[in-house]
């Protein structure tokens, strides 16, 4: 059975979640976060008292493979327990892409990603969407900005949030987990070939919305 996949990869902080979740509204699909599942491991790794500094791949792999990881609206429970919070900060993010750079952790999480794609449709979000989970995806976007506009929107995002925040900080930050996805060997940040490029810097979320639904139509 052919079930329709959008894909949305990209850098950080560059809005991926809020378009794909927006264009899934829209169209009626299931959505697919799949950093939070990298985020989760690395959080999961953590608790189980592992480090993620000298690191003990086989370990967190075998954690990956049977994450009870669930998604319900806008939280993620691991366990049943809510770690929405705990994996969304900034540390949260920088502890995923030290576990994602791991083949077998990779590979532990590509059956779960898959069993996502339900009708009517999926969008997923990530890195490797286009190019490794889903390369068979009829529409594959690379969404950019800036790295000085995301570092303003991730620090206004924090901000409202009541977090006290640093944009220079933050714009290093989300620099070096950048650089971290797009060197590693195995499926490294790069748009797909067939990839559609948006760079969302001085666009509204309405009409990045309306571009993918755009793109999206004169696939059907
Ligand atoms: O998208 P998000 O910022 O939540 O992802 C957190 C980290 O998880 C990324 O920096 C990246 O290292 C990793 N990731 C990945 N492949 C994906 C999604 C996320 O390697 N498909």
């Amino acid at each position: 059975q052919n079930i329709p996949v959008i894909c949305i990869d990209g850098p950080t902080a560059s809005g991926k979640g809020t378009l794909a979740s927006r264009v899934a509204a829209a169209l009626g699909y299931h959505y697919l976060d799949s950093g939070a599942l990298y985020r989760v491991t690395a959080h999961a790794a953590l608790q189980a008292g592992l480090t993620l500094e000298a690191i003990d791949e086989a370990a967190i792999a075998k954690l990956a493979r049977s994450l009870p990881v669930r998604f319900e609206g806008d939280q993620v429970l691991l366990d049943g327990v809510d770690v929405t919070d705990a994996i969304r900060s900034e540390q949260g993010g920088m502890n995923a892409s030290k576990v994602s750079v791991l083949p077998a952790v990779r590979d532990a999480l590509v059956d779960l990603q898959h069993s996502f794609q339900r009708l009517p449709g999926l969008l997923a979000d990530g890195r490797d969407m286009g190019t490794v989970i889903f390369p068979e995806a009829p529409l594959k976007v690379f969404l950019t900005a800036s790295a000085a506009k995301r570092a303003e929107r991730r620090h206004k995002q924090l901000i409202s949030k009541g977090f006290s925040a640093n944009i220079d900080a933050l714009r290093a930050d989300l620099e070096a987990r950048d650089a971290r996805d797009m060197s590693r060997s195995v499926a490294p940040l790069k748009p797909a070939q067939d990839a559609l490029q948006l760079d969302n810097s001085s666009l509204t979320i309405e009409a990045s919305v309306e571009q993918v639904m755009v793109w999206w139509q004169s696939r059907q």
